[in-house]
């Protein structure tokens, strides 16, 4: 079976009827909502409420007929489950590569346990060393963000859809991606920097958020726990 799909049904573990629960967006956590829609079909799980963080979850979880909520409705989830594009040792995370960090983010800081679920590739010594961060910026004056970008000891470009047009987010806005040769050297003064920046609107750096890493591997399940 698919390393994504064990991780996603470890994960089914802490879903418990009643729950209100915070759906990320991506490969891996798609398993996670169709092994979630299954259970609430066959009875095994009531009540459960999903939050989406994207338009294609949402749909996703419509088809599965999970009942959908807003955190304006449900503003503290009992958990959230994503994926990640890169988990570092103490469990920080790049998110974004699926375009939708900015709703992750949101959502996933108002559960009182987030979850991430990936397979083993996505573990690394250092963020950054496997692909880009991405970052979300308004269209306003996008070309100027990227020089600003540059300027981080990355090489940022305009995240572009095949046809060569800015690929937008659900919100309407553009994304960069940042490439770092040999990863990033500081998450949280890179963080810090990102998030004064006027025109940047948030980054794939998630930093102290996660509670709990299910990583599947070809040895089995690991479940590695934050330290806070
Ligand atoms: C979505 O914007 C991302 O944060 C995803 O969670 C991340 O890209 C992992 O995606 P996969 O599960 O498809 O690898």
């Amino acid at each position: 079976m698919d390393l994504k799909a064990q991780a996603a049904i470890a994960a089914l573990d802490y879903v418990q009827s009643g729950m209100t629960v915070g759906l990320g967006t991506g490969s891996t956590t798609s398993y996670f909502i169709d092994l979630l829609g299954e259970k609430l079909k066959r009875g095994e799980l009531k009540d459960v409420r999903g939050v989406p963080t994207s338009e294609s979850t949402a749909s996703r979880a419509r088809a599965l007929k999970i009942p959908l909520v807003s955190l304006d409705e449900v503003p503290e989830l009992d958990l959230a489950v994503d994926g990640a594009d890169e988990v570092d040792p103490e469990l920080n995370l790049i998110k974004g590569l699926g375009r939708a960090l900015l709703r992750e983010k949101i959502v996933e800081s108002h559960a009182r346990r987030f979850i991430v679920i990936v397979d083993e590739s996505k573990l690394v010594p250092r963020l950054g060393t496997k692909g880009p961060l991405p970052v979300e910026l308004v269209p306003f004056a996008a070309n100027a963000q990227i020089r600003w970008l540059n300027t981080l000891g990355c090489r940022a470009e305009l995240w572009l859809e095949v046809d060569g047009t800015p690929a937008t987010t659900d919100n309407g806005n553009y994304l960069a991606k940042c490439w770092f040769e040999a990863g990033i050297e500081d998450v949280h003064q890179l963080a810090e920097k990102l998030v004064w920046r006027p025109g940047i609107v948030e980054h794939g750096l998630f930093l102290g958020m996660a509670n709990l890493v299910i990583v599947a591997g070809k040895e089995g399940i690991r479940k590695l726990e934050a330290l806070r």
